[in-house]
């Protein structure tokens, strides 16, 4: 797949505040479904701590390799380490870490996909200025949404934005600053079907009102699968199942396929064949 038209990737920045919201699950599966459709996907794990998606993607590579199979993948990239010299006076060395980086990357892939840290860190602020889009996996929690809108005691109405929303509105506004087009802000519910049927309906219209308020579509999500959960160590997704010979996918991994299939159409990506 060539180059995109502009010459530049498209960057997509999963993110939310909160750990255990499942984005390095999406960026995995994300990424790996577009290195599938024959984009070129570069990868840049910014919890520099935890390292899940760069652990997921060393187990993809070790996997591959010790069963001989070649798959799609995407390419993950460390942050390039910078000498102190080498900094602008003032200049943020985070900044200059992801900004080179991103430069290196921006000419020679369709896609580039950066996966946050669950907490509020300097290069998670500055990855979501450079998001043409975001995508914010949330959980089914009341807990969760809180970072993003704080609501009533009814959780009906709400009564103000919250700390992640407001770091995304202030990432809008450098954009726009700088010239840059809008970023597309896409929420998609994760881990939904734990919980009580009313606490859904009672979610669903809290965000539902809030995309509106806020500026955000919301994408259709993933329901709590334990098929997630087992993939990490081999660094599979569930695309590739059939590939490493799994002849029979039961239903809720056929379902669960289906719902990565729904989010990538509804993510709209540029140069995306959205029936893949
Ligand atoms: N839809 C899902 N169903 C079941 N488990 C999930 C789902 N999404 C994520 N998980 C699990 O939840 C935990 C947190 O996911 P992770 O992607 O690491 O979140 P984050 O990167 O936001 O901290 C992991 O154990 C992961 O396997
Ligand atoms: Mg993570």
């Amino acid at each position: 797949m060539a180059k995109r038209a502009s010459g530049m990737a498209h960057i997509i920045v999963v993110g939310n505040e909160k750990g255990g919201a499942g984005k390095s699950t999406v960026s995995m599966h994300v990424a790996t479904a577009l290195a599938r459709m024959g984009h070129k996907v570069s990868a840049l794990d910014l919890d520099l701590r935890q390292r899940t998606f760069g652990r997921y993607s060393d187990n993809r590579q070790s996997f591959l390799k010790e069963s001989g199979l070649d798959l799609p993948s995407p390419r993950c990239h460390e942050l390039p380490e910078v000498n102190a010299a080498d900094l602008q006076p003032g200049e943020n060395v985070y900044d200059h870490r992801l900004s080179a980086a991103v430069a290196e990357l921006e000419p020679n892939n369709d896609f580039i996909l950066i996966d946050c840290p669950g907490s509020h860190t300097r290069l998670s602020q500055v990855a979501h200025s450079l998001a043409d889009t975001l995508i914010t996996p949330l959980n089914d929690s009341f807990i969760d949404f809180d970072l993003l809108a704080h609501i009533d005691a009814s959780g009906d109405k709400i009564t103000g934005p919250s700390v992640y929303s407001e770091m995304v509105w202030s990432a809008r506004q450098l954009r726009a600053q700088a010239g840059l087009p809008p970023i597309d802000w896409v929420v998609v519910r994760n881990r939904m079907g734990a919980q009580r049927m009313v606490n859904k309906d009672k979610m669903e219209r809290a965000i539902k009102n809030l995309s509106k308020r806020i500026g955000f579509r919301i994408a259709p999500g993933f329901n709590e699968r334990v098929i997630f959960r087992e993939l990490f160590p081999r660094g599979l997704t569930l695309l590739d199942l059939k590939d490493i010979g799994v002849k029979q996918l039961n239903i809720s991994n056929i379902a669960a396929r289906q719902e990565l299939r729904d989010l990538i159409k509804a993510l709209k990506l540029p140069g995306v064949d959205p029936d893949f």
